[in-house]
């Protein structure tokens, strides 16, 4: 069983990350550091791979992680959270998954693509957002969804995943945090439906299970399913902790094999979900209590800066697996490092002021340093990270609608 506290070894308490952690599909991650999603904006502005983002997962896999997940990967290109992110579906090029996949499925290392779909956030550039309801507020626009598009939603999931399998991907996690739709439809910021969606907990944490149900149903039982839930919104009037310990004991009956704690939300006024003014790690207590309602194994992401965290963290039973994001873009190499004896940490930059977005574009644009092995000459300051990263969005989307405002050509 998950969860009971590892017995720490007092010379060489690092030793509780090498363990290996079984999945209840049958699946193994060789030690307990898993490389967080982050989107990299590295796709080609059609969906598809480069050979830029492809040396960025080589090198993390490279680096030691036991799980690498994609950053959002699209289930339908006409809500992307960026249009620099991946599109899985039958349009996908084929030869730049399999590129992907090649490299980056090396040293026992399992890659799964976060499913995603941005609903009431979808880029605005490309896309008429939609998500669970109507909304007119300041900084947020939105469509709400018909029952129709909401019963849709299940099989494209599923679509996507059977095309990550078909790929060679080694799993999959559904994304239902951080204020994308999935996200949504748990929050009564957005989720103000009053029909079997909406509602109370139960209610709006129905379309994520049918969306579990159904892409566990395609992939059959012995692929890793994972999902990245909220803890909280973080924001007044939005999912609660207690609420996400009932979303936790709703997705104890379902087949998920990991279950990724973050928190946060993407909502006009909220705060970057990557930095907190908490020294970190984040959410552990919440951990803590969703350990008491569930038996699947758990991973927290969120605050990771030194290795005793994560040592501390696994080795207490507060979770089986920790995410990491922003350190293992400072250093793709960081699990191997935490695995030795010697250890190290990362050392991180300090941002005075930032801007809303800043950090978030800032370790986005680094990421791109990686993809060009241009690591060791990165400065750039916080101003010229976003705008680098504006100029890449801009570019990204007159591609996007280029590609995806077309229909596809059957056959
Ligand atoms: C550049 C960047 C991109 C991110 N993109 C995603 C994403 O695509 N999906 C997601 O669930 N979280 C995303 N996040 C959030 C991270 O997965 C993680 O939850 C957050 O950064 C806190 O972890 P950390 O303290 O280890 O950085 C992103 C974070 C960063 C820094």
């Amino acid at each position: 069983m998950t969860g009971q506290p590892i017995e720490r070894e007092t010379s060489s308490p690092h030793r509780v990350l090498q363990k290996s952690l079984d999945l209840p599909c049958g699946a193994v991650l060789k030690n307990r550091l898993a490389k967080a999603p982050m989107t990299d904006t590295l796709g080609n502005g059609e969906g598809d791979s480069t050979e830029a983002q492809v040396r960025v997962y080589e090198k993390w896999s490279e680096g030691g992680t036991a799980l690498s997940i994609i950053g959002e990967v699209q289930v339908d290109p006409r809500f992307p959270e960026n249009p620099g992110n991946l599109v899985l579906g039958a349009n996908s090029d084929q030869q730049a998954l399999q590129s992907l996949v090649k490299r980056a499925l090396i040293e026992g290392v399992h890659l799964w693509p976060q499913l995603g779909h941005a609903g009431a956030r979808s880029h605005q550039p490309v896309s008429e957002p939609k998500g669970p309801s109507a909304l007119e507020i300041d900084g947020l626009q939105c469509a709400g969804m018909s029952v129709e598009d909401i019963q849709e939603l299940p099989d494209m999931y599923a679509r996507s995943a059977v095309c990550a399998k078909n790929a060679g991907f080694s799993g999959v996690q559904v994304h239902a945090g951080h204020g994308w739709l999935l996200s949504q439809f748990l929050s009564p910021l957005f989720n103000r439906r009053s029909d079997g969606y909406g509602g109370a907990i139960e209610a709006r944490c129905r379309i994520v299970l049918e969306v579990v149900d159904k892409v566990r149903r395609a992939v059959g039982p012995s692929y890793p399913v994972g999902i990245r839930i909220n803890s909280t919104d973080k924001l007044e009037g939005g999912l609660t902790e207690d609420d996400a310990l009932e979303v936790v004991r709703l997705l104890d009956q379902t087949s998920v094999d990991l279950i990724d704690i973050s928190g946060g939300t993407y909502f006009p006024g909220a705060k970057e979900i990557s930095d907190s003014p908490n020294q970190g790690p984040y959410f552990l207590d919440f951990a803590r209590r969703a350990k008491g309602v569930t038996n699947v194994p758990l991973m927290a992401t969120g605050g990771f800066k030194r290795r005793e965290q994560a040592v501390g963290a696994v080795a207490s039973g507060a979770v089986d697996m920790v995410g990491i994001a922003r350190a293992m873009a400072l250093d793709p190499r960081l699990a191997k490092v935490w695995l030795t004896e010697e250890g190290g940490d990362p050392d991180f930059p300090i941002f005075e002021s930032a801007p809303p977005g800043g950090i978030t574009d800032w370790y986005i644009t680094r990421l791109l340093a990686l993809g060009d092995d241009q690591e060791d000459e990165f400065k750039l300051s916080l101003p010229s990270a976003m705008r680098l990263y504006r100029e890449r969005a801009d570019q990204h989307s007159v591609q996007w609608r280029e590609k995806f405002s077309r229909p596809a050509v059957s056959g």
